[in-house]
């Protein structure tokens, strides 16, 4: 009995124990580098001023209770003493937050268990082993493959982290299957296509998969495709489509604001301008709150999953007449930022993600 404890524990231990992002480069330096610029590698309160303003206002802080680590910094060497009431927070000299949502942690995800508040990471108890997709691979010399895991194959393994997330009344408060409808949903192949360059320094191949995790800070112009704008003219004005073909909405995290702004330039004037929002606002009695007070979505007209939004325009068009449409968002909306103390320009600057110029014949 008690020596099965102790190989309980001494899985624990190991299982805990993920190697340093910094022992991958030399091998992987073009993944590696890739990686330096996600958000992946910046998810903590030190590089994510965005995440560091919600955290200095949330309510655990003052127990010192970094329940974020579960996702934000899960390679953590004291995951479970920093998760804990018990006043120790976040310590940018511990080398194991520092790599934040690290390349052994994710790579070691063998299940994910489902569950509320949030999904639960199975981590694999085998140190130096790594979960694959690549079935055709040579050894590497510093771990071992394994390319059996479903998760991996079927582009998934996301979800333990991305599933989800409730408060304590229960309101779902960022998801990216709110249903539960993405069962075999492929994250990978919109957010790490294969790109030029090969996967290790060992072997020569023709592409990787990106590992700079495109998505609402960076590398927008990646998923551009994925969304159509399309433009209808008729006799008596236009209309404006936004052709989703994504299995999430557009957005997804409640700090941000999306907007469609339609412009029409007649010769060298603008004789038209028409800005839409798109946000999902969650609150109480019918006002927003911070997400940990809300009890219901307040107000939702971001664009859903495979949806195609129109918008219609009563405004008759004439030969030459150019209409632009950006579609385009801010990744905290302004006066949030504000009450959260964030000065970083880039949590308000306006970021286009897609611009389409129509000239009527
Ligand atoms: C279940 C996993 C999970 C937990 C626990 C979690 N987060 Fe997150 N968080 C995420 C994911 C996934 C994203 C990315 C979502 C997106 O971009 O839409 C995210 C994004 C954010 C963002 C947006 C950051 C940005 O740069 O725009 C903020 C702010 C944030 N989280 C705050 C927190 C705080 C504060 C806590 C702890 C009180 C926390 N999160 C706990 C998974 C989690
Ligand atoms: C000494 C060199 C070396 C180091 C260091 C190294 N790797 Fe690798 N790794 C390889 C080689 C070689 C391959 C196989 C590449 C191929 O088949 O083209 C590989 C493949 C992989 C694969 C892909 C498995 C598959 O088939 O899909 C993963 C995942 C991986 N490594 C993760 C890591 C992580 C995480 C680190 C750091 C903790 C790391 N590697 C450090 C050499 C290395
Ligand atoms: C261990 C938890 C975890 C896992 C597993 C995970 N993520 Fe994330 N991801 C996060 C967190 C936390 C953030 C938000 C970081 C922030 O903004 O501070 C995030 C952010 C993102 C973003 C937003 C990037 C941006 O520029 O805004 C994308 C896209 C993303 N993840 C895709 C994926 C994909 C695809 C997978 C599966 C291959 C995955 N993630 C697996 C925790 C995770
Ligand atoms: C958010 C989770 C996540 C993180 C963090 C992550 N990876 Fe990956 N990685 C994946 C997934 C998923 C795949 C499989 C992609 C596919 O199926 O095309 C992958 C594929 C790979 C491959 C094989 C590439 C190929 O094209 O066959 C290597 C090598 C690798 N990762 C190494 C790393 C290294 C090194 C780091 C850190 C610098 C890292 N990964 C960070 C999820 C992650
Ligand atoms: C068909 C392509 C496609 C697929 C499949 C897809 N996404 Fe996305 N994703 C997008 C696009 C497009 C955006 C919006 C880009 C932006 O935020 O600039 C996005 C945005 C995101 C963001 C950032 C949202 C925010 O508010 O910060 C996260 C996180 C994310 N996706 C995670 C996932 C996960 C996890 C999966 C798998 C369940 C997935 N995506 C599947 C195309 C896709």
């Amino acid at each position: 009995m008690s020596r099965w404890i102790f190989l309980f524990a001494a899985t624990l231990l190991l299982a805990g124990n993920f190697a340093p992002n910094e022992s991958c480069k030399s091998c992987h330096p073009l993944i590696w580098e890739e990686y330096q610029g996600s958000m992946h590698a910046k998810a903590t309160i030190f590089k994510d001023p965005i995440h560091k303003g919600v955290w200095e206002h949330h309510p655990a802080r003052k127990k010192g209770a970094y329940k974020c680590a579960h996702c934000h910094t899960p390679a953590a060497d004291n995951l479970k003493e920093l998760v804990a009431p018990n006043g120790i927070g976040p310590d940018p000299k511990n080398q194991s937050q520092q790599d934040a949502v690290a390349c052994a942690y994710c790579h070691r995800i063998q299940a994910i268990h489902k569950g509320d508040p949030i999904n639960r990471n199975i981590i694999s108890p085998k140190p130096r082993v790594y979960f694959g997709s690549r079935q055709e691979h040579i050894p590497s010399p510093f771990h071992g493959i394994d390319t059996s895991n479903p998760n991996f194959l079927k582009g998934n393994v996301c979800m333990g982290c991305h599933s989800h997330k409730r408060n304590k009344f229960g309101l779902n408060v960022c998801s990216t299957d709110p249903n539960g409808e993405i069962e075999n949903a492929n994250c990978v192949s919109c957010h790490m296509p294969q790109v030029p360059g090969s996967v290790s320094t060992l072997k020569e191949r023709p592409t990787h998969a990106f590992h700079g995790f495109p998505g609402a800070h960076f590398h927008q112009e990646m998923l551009q495709d994925y969304l159509e704008i399309e433009f209808l003219p008729h006799l008596k004005g236009f209309e404006v489509a936004l052709n989703s073909k994504l299995p999430h909405a557009f957005l997804l995290h409640p700090a941000r604001v999306a907007f469609v702004d339609v412009t029409i330039t007649r010769g060298d004037r603008q004789i038209f301008h028409d800005r839409k929002k798109l946000v999902r606002i969650i609150g109480a009695n019918g006002r927003p709150t911070p997400p940990w007070l809300a009890r219901e979505v307040v107000k939702d007209t971001m664009l859903q999953p495979n949806e195609k939004r129109i918008f219609k325009y009563d405004i008759p068009l004439e030969k030459g007449d150019r209409v632009v449409v950006r579609l385009g968002y801010r990744l905290v909306k302004p006066p949030l930022a504000k009450k959260l103390g964030i000065q970083d320009p880039m949590a308000t600057k306006p970021i286009i993600f897609k611009e389409a110029t129509f000239t009527y014949r």
